[in-house]
C-alpha cells in the first residue's frame, strides 16, 4: 500500500483483479479499483464498456469469476449479503419503469425507506420528518401528495434520488440518470443531487455517464473504462485531460473545462 492509501484509510470499496466472464467472452477484465472515504466519483466510456456489469459487482447483484471484492470493509463471501445490500443504493431509469405511478410522491419515497416498491409500512414520525426534509432539499416542498406519474421528468428523477437515501445508504450508484432530460431541467437535477450528496456526508456516490458535461463539480475522482479494462482511474483534475479522453473515445476529440464544466469537442 503506498504512504497515500495509508492516510485516506480504510477504502469502502477495493476491487483486487477482478474479471467476469460469460459465454467465454471476458466482459470485464482484471480490474484493480480503490474507492475511500470523502472520494465521489464518475465511471465513463463508451456503450457496452462494462460500466454497469462493475457496479452491478460493486452491489452485490453479480459474482466475479476471478479476483477479490471487499466492499464497506467486508469480503465478498464471507458476509449476508442482505446487510451489504441494505447500505447500497441504485437509481436507473428501469426503476422509474418498475415504480408503480399511482402512489403520492411522500408515498414513493417512504417505499425507498421499506426497501418495496409499493407502500404497506406504516411510516413512523421520524420517517415522515426525514422524507419532507430530502424533498425540500431536491427543491421538491409542497408536492408531497402530487401523484408520481404527473410530474415532470427532471421532478420524477429527483424524487427517486430523494427515495435512495431514504435508508441513509453509504453508496448511492446512479446509472445514467441524466438520459432524456433536457439541458435546463439536467443542470437543476445535477445541482439538487449536489446539494444531496453535500448534506448526506458519509454518501459515497458512483455515477455513471457518458456525458463529461453531466460530471458535477462535487465529483472528485474519475474511471474511464474500454472494453472491460481501467484505461484511467484517480483524481479528477489529473485524470481528465485530452490524452485519456482520446485513448477512451477515439481521436479526434479535444477536451474543454468552462466554468467547472467539462466539455468534449469533436473535431
Ligand atoms: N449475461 C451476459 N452475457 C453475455 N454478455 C453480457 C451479459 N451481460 C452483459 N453482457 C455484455 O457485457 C458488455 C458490458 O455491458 P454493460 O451493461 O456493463 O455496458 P455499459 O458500459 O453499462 O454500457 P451502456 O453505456 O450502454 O449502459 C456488453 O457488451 C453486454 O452485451
Ligand atoms: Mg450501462
Amino acid at each position: 500500500m503506498s504512504p497515500s492509501a495509508r492516510s485516506k484509510g480504510k477504502p469502502i470499496i477495493a476491487l483486487r483483479n477482478v474479471s467476469l466472464e460469460r459465454e467465454g467472452m471476458r466482459l470485464l477484465d482484471s480490474i484493480d479499483w480503490e474507492v475511500y472515504p470523502g472520494e465521489q466519483w464518475a465511471i465513463i466510456g463508451q456503450n457496452g464498456a462494462g460500466k454497469t456489469l462493475l457496479l452491478k459487482i460493486v452491489a452485490t447483484y453479480l459474482w466475479p469469476s476471478r479476483g477479490k471484492v471487499e466492499v464497506l470493509g467486508k469480503e465478498f463471501g464471507k458476509i449476508a449479503l442482505q446487510r451489504l445490500r441494505d447500505k447500497i443504493s441504485w437509481v436507473s431509469s428501469a426503476l422509474e419503469e418498475e415504480l408503480p405511478q399511482d402512489q403520492p410522491v411522500i408515498d414513493v419515497l417512504f417505499t425507498g425507506y421499506f426497501s418495496t416498491l409499493r407502500l404497506f409500512d406504516k411510516p413512523t414520525p421520524q420517517i415522515i420528518r426525514r422524507a419532507k426534509r430530502l424533498l425540500k432539499l431536491m427543491g421538491l416542498q409542497g408536492r408531497e401528495g402530487q401523484v408520481f406519474r404527473t410530474l415532470s421528468a427532471g421532478e420524477k428523477r429527483k424524487v427517486l434520488v430523494a427515495r435512495a437515501i431514504m435508508k441513509k445508504p453509504r453508496i448511492l450508484i446512479l446509472d445514467e440518470v441524466c438520459a432524456g432530460l433536457d439541458p435546463v431541467a439536467r443542470k437543476d437535477y445535477l445541482e439538487s443531487v449536489q446539494r444531496l450528496v453535500r448534506r448526506e456526508r458519509d454518501i459515497t456516490v458512483l455515477f455513471v455517464t457518458h456525458h463529461l458535461e453531466e460530471i458535477f463539480p462535487g465529483i472528485t475522482h474519475i474511471l474511464g473504462l474500454k472494453h472491460g479494462r481501467v484505461i484511467f482511474s484517480g483524481d479528477k483534475e489529473t485524470q481528465l485531460n485530452t490524452r485519456n479522453i482520446t485513448s477512451l473515445f477515439g481521436e479526434g476529440i479535444e477536451l474543454r473545462k468552462v466554468n467547472h464544466t467539462y466539455h468534449l469537442v469533436v473535431q
